[in-house]
This record gives structure tokens, C-alpha cells and sequence, in this order.
């Protein structure tokens, strides 16, 4: 079995290593137009040696951002102000990656440093949340969505296929689909917020049908040799989870055969209610079974920040990848430090600029 700095190869893509640098808002955006902020940020993530650096969850219309703060891909300006972000982190070279989605009725929110919650109704910052029911999500969200219309599914089925083409357009080469956290395509599939009663919510099927149909149109723009993957909530926590993982299970190999290349284990967070066992590495078991029964390959977050345990989980078969998030906010050249506890000669150091491949390639903690 391969370890955390064997290189890994998908479609027409290989990584230096096995970590990614997972998509972390940062909340810095105005009008979802990147900046220096988004620069610095992104480039040091890939100077810091992760194979593949993913850009943070990018609206696909205005309304489907998080916060004010969050970037955008639904005009052609803001694609020109990431294109040389990601040329940059390509020189790094790390392979860049891009999450694109919308939030749904958890948007509209204020920064997490200013409250974290729905930003009030009558405040001219906020806007009108769409969702597949008009049911709020409750705890500090507790604006009620509108219930999205089939034109607004197909419209932002559409927004999702023009983001996709911004992102090849600018070259990016992994793209991910925020199926994840609770936001939109969450909720479509969460029987905690999709109370539906036509062809996209009630059964499995038809909760099942905006994630396929959004998957099945990226999958048309999105050039084949390179790979499409999707970060999903498979288990939220709620007492109900055996049923909740199967579905997803059974989900994530229907998304295969529309093309999926590549599957993110994560949380629903589709309810104020879940008790989420929070420890290291504890999504690791439900990666295991997602990858095994599913046949994609796979890779998981949450918790995993020592090197021994992220080179475990591949080495054992649980994921092909690592995705991690604050161990690079803390620590953004982690990668090196891993590559040293485990005592790898790390391929990734060659793949630096000069400045730093010259030295670190000789460098070895006394
Ligand atoms: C500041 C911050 C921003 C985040 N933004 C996103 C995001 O844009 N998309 C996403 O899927 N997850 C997001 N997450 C979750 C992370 O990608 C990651 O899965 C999570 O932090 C767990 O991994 P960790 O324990 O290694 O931090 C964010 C987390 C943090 C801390």
C-alpha cells in the first residue's frame, strides 16, 4: 500500500504526495473577487508542499455565497483575478483545485468573527435564501428560506455548469462540488430540510435527483482528463445514521456513473441536532466503507493532523487522500515537517522554486 508521499494519479492529473490542501472560506472577498489576501493565502498553501490545494467554496451566483466576504465564479472578472492565483500556485507546484457551491438556506450569513448567524432581514447586506423547502435551519440560522421553483433548480443547475467552465477556462485542473455541510445540494438529499412532495424530494430518488442532474451537467463541460470529485455529508449524527450512510453509499455510485472521478468523506451538519463524535480522525471508518463499497477512490478530513496517523489511513486502505484544513492554517509548510517525522526523502521538495528547493532539499532538522 502506498503512503502520505507516494504520488497519486487520477485522470490526466498526478500529485506529489497524498495531501490536500482542503477549501477553507476566508471570508476576504469583495463582491467574490479574489485579492491579494486570497493570493498570499493560496500560494503559501502550495509553497508549503500539499499535492493538491483546493480554493475555498466559491459561490456559483451571488445568492449562493456564505457570507459577503465569500469569492464568486459567476462573472468573468472574477475568474480573471484567480487565474493568475492559480498559475502561481501551479509554479509552486501544487495541482490546483476549486470548490464551487451554493449555500442555500445557510447563506446570507455574517463573518464567523462577527457572529457567525443569518445577517438580519432588514439589514441591506443579507439577501433572499433559497432552498429546496421553505424550512429554516434553525440555531443561530434561523432565517426561513424560499422554496426554490423548478426554474430556480434548473437556473442554478446552470450556475453550476458556468462556474465549472470559468474554472476549466482559467485552467484549473480538480474541480469539487460542494455537495456538502449542510449547504444546497445538502439539503436536497437531507430529510431535514427537503420536505418536497414533487419529483426532487420524499423518496431517495427524488432527493437524490438535483445532486445527479447538477454532476451529470458539470460532467458535460468538465474535460474528461481531468478529475471531477465531490465532498458529500454521508452520515450526519442524527440517530438515524445507518440509513443515512447507505443512502449516501448507494448516491455516490450513481454519481460514478455519471462521472464522478473522486469522493470527500465528510459531515451533513443538515441539523441543530446532531451529536457529532468529534476525535481524531473519527471520519476514518466511514471513508473506509464509503471507498470499499463504492469502488471511488476516496479521501476524508476532520481531525487529522499527525503525520503518522495521515500515512496510516492510506497505508491501511481507509483513503487514497488526506484532506486537511487548520493543521495548514497552523502550519502551512506542515507537509515538510510530516515528510521529516516519517523519515521520506519528500519528492515535493524538487518541485519548489529555487529559493526554497535549493535548501530544503539539503535540510534536516539537527
Ligand atoms: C476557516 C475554515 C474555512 C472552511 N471553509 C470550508 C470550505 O470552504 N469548504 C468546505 O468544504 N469546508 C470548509 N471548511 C472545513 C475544512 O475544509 C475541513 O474539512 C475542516 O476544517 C476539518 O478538517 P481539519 O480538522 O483538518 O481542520 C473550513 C474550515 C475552516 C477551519
Amino acid at each position: 500500500m502506498p503512503g502520505l508521499f507516494d504520488p497519486f494519479s487520477l485522470k490526466g492529473i498526478t500529485l506529489r504526495n497524498r495531501i490536500i490542501a482542503s477549501p477553507m472560506c476566508q471570508y476576504m472577498a469583495q463582491d467574490g473577487v479574489a485579492n491579494e489576501w486570497h493570493r498570499a493565502h493560496l500560494a503559501g498553501l502550495a509553497r508549503g508542499g500539499a499535492g493538491l490545494v483546493v480554493i475555498e467554496a466559491t459561490g456559483v451566483s451571488p445568492e449562493g455565497r456564505i457570507t459577503p466576504g465569500c469569492l464568486g465564479l459567476w462573472n468573468d472578472g472574477q475568474a480573471e483575478a484567480l487565474a493568475p492565483i492559480a498559475a502561481e500556485m501551479r509554479k509552486a507546484g501544487a495541482v490546483t483545485g476549486i470548490q464551487i457551491g451554493h449555500a442555500g438556506r445557510k447563506a446570507s450569513a455574517n463573518l464567523p468573527w462577527e457572529g457567525d448567524d443569518h445577517i438580519p432581514a432588514n439589514d441591506e447586506r443579507g439577501w433572499e435564501t433559497i432552498a429546496p423547502s421553505a424550512v429554516a435551519h434553525g440555531g443561530g440560522l434561523p432565517r426561513v428560506p424560499r422554496a426554490m421553483t423548478t426554474a430556480d433548480i434548473a437556473r442554478v443547475r446552470n450556475d453550476f455548469v458556468a462556474a465549472a467552465e470559468r474554472a476549466r477556462d482559467i485552467g484549473i485542473e480538480w474541480l469539487k462540488l460542494h455537495f456538502a455541510h449542510g449547504y444546497l445540494a445538502q439539503s436536497f438529499l437531507s430529510i431535514h430540510a427537503n420536505k418536497r412532495e414533487d419529483a426532487y424530494g420524499g423518496s431517495f430518488e427524488n432527493r437524490s435527483r438535483f445532486l445527479i442532474e447538477t454532476l451529470a451537467a458539470v460532467r458535460k463541460v468538465w474535460p474528461e482528463n481531468r478529475p471531477l470529485s465531490a465532498r458529500l455529508g454521508v452520515i450526519e449524527y442524527d440517530g438515524r445514521d445507518e440509513e443515512t450512510l447507505a443512502e449516501a453509499i448507494e448516491l455516490v455510485k450513481r454519481l460514478k456513473a455519471e462521472g464522478l472521478d473522486f469522493i470527500d468523506v465528510s459531515v451533513g451538519f443538515s441539523t441543530t441536532e446532531a451529536k457529532i463524535p468529534w476525535g481524531p480522525a473519527f471520519l476514518g471508518p466511514v471513508a473506509e466503507r464509503v471507498r470499499r463499497e463504492t469502488g471511488l477512490p476516496a479521501s476524508t478530513s476532520w481531525y487529522i493532523s499527525k503525520p503518522e496517523q495521515a500515512d496510516a489511513l492510506i497505508r491501511e486502505g481507509k483513503v487514497d487522500l488526506v484532506t486537511l484544513g487548520r493543521p495548514l492554517l497552523a502550519d502551512p509548510h506542515w507537509p515538510y515537517a510530516a515528510a521529516q517525522a516519517l523519515g521520506v526523502d519528500n519528492p515535493a521538495w524538487a518541485t519548489l522554486p529555487a529559493p526554497y528547493a535549493h535548501w530544503l532539499a539539503r535540510y534536516r532538522a539537527a
